[in-house]
């Protein structure tokens, strides 16, 4: 294998630079030529492509971020669209490729190379959490914390006016954010995608909290439970019952940014050496990551169709914390 590309697509995530900088110089250290792909897929197919060096891959171990920036492409979704990224990647003479994102990046990766024979590697870059095979995706730890930071600020007010707050935070239809988060901020209760959590259950939480004397509460709302969003959650329980007057805060793409915290760089430096190792050993159609604190290989059919699912331990243990 002499000529490489790697490119980043769908949401960024903090530590996404970090695994770029990890492939490149990987792959330098293997003497191979490694190329970066701009703007995801789509900037494959409008040919967005060009040899990076060590030096292009200096000072951006602590930048959120993507240097080779992302994109989400309708027209790779073509087979018109994959003929002309097959096009870009033949003029390049590319044989192997590392995608830097989520399952929508992995699975592009697989029809694409089962179409045209090119070796793809996987590397979990999402802040959701949410890829099966791998304990952590690139971004996450970085993205909760960011959260904690801002509902710790939010718990100074609610607790200062008595208030109950509901706090959306973001992880699609993967409540991994939002678990942590809860734990991490200590609060009250938490809306997950995984459980089947009512307003009417809230209330019954509420209610008891009152009779123990509980002045504020904080509620976490994972953004895709099956209750609707913060907003909504809160008008209905207004509905329901007048008593419980709260605020809203929508976290939002703050999750998304800033400097990558340690573990997130680390994790994206294993992921981007193990990936560029994994092309050199010849393998193919899968994703790196990291189970139980070791490397492992799964198939992007495993990663894509299989649900990594929710710690239910966790679950249970965040509910009786915030008894
Ligand atoms: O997948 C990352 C993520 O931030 C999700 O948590 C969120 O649902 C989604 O992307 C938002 O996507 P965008 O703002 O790029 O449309």
């Amino acid at each position: 294998m002499k000529n490489i590309a790697v490119f980043t697509s769908g949401g960024d995530a903090p530590g996404m630079n970090a695994a770029v900088r990890a492939v490149v110089r990987t792959g330098i250290y293997h003497k191979m030529n490694v190329h970066g792909i701009y703007h995801g897929y789509q900037g494959l197919i409008e040919g967005k492509i060009e040899k990076l060096g060590k030096k292009d891959v200096a000072n951006i171990i602590h930048r959120g971020g993507t240097i080779l920036k992302t994109s989400r492409s309708e027209k790779f979704r073509t087979p018109e669209g994959r003929a002309q990224a097959y096009k870009v990647l033949q003029k390049h003479k590319i044989d192997g490729i590392v995608a830097i994102g989520g399952d929508g990046t992995f699975t592009g990766a697989k029809v694409f190379s089962e179409d045209y024979n090119i070796p793809f590697i996987g590397i979990p870059g999402t802040i959701d959490n949410d890829i099966y095979g791998t304990d952590y995706t690139i971004g996450f730890d970085t993205a909760i914390n960011t959260a904690i930071e801002a509902i710790d600020k939010i718990r100074d007010t609610a607790d200062s006016h008595n208030r109950l707050f509901f706090i959306e935070v973001m992880g699609r239809h993967a409540g991994d954010i939002a678990l942590h988060t809860s734990i991490g901020s200590g609060a009250s209760f938490a809306f997950l995608p995984e459980t089947n959590t009512t307003v009417e259950d809230l209330i019954g939480f509420l209610d008891n909290a009152k009779k123990r004397q509980k002045l504020f509460n904080l509620v976490i709302v994972a953004e895709g439970n099956k209750s609707g969003n913060a907003m909504k959650i809160s008008r209905k329980l207004k509905k329901i019952s007048e008593k419980y007057e709260s605020r809203v805060m929508i976290i939002g793409h703050i999750q998304r940014g800033g400097s990558p915290s340690t573990h997130d760089r680390v994790l994206a430096s294993r992921f981007g050496y193990a990936a560029v190792n994994a092309l050199k050993e010849g393998l193919s159609n899968v994703a790196v990551g990291l189970i139980s604190g070791e490397i492992v290989h799964t198939p992007f059919e495993d990663a894509i169709t299989k649900s990594k699912g929710i710690d239910q331990t966790m679950v249970k243990m965040s509910e009786i914390l915030s008894l």
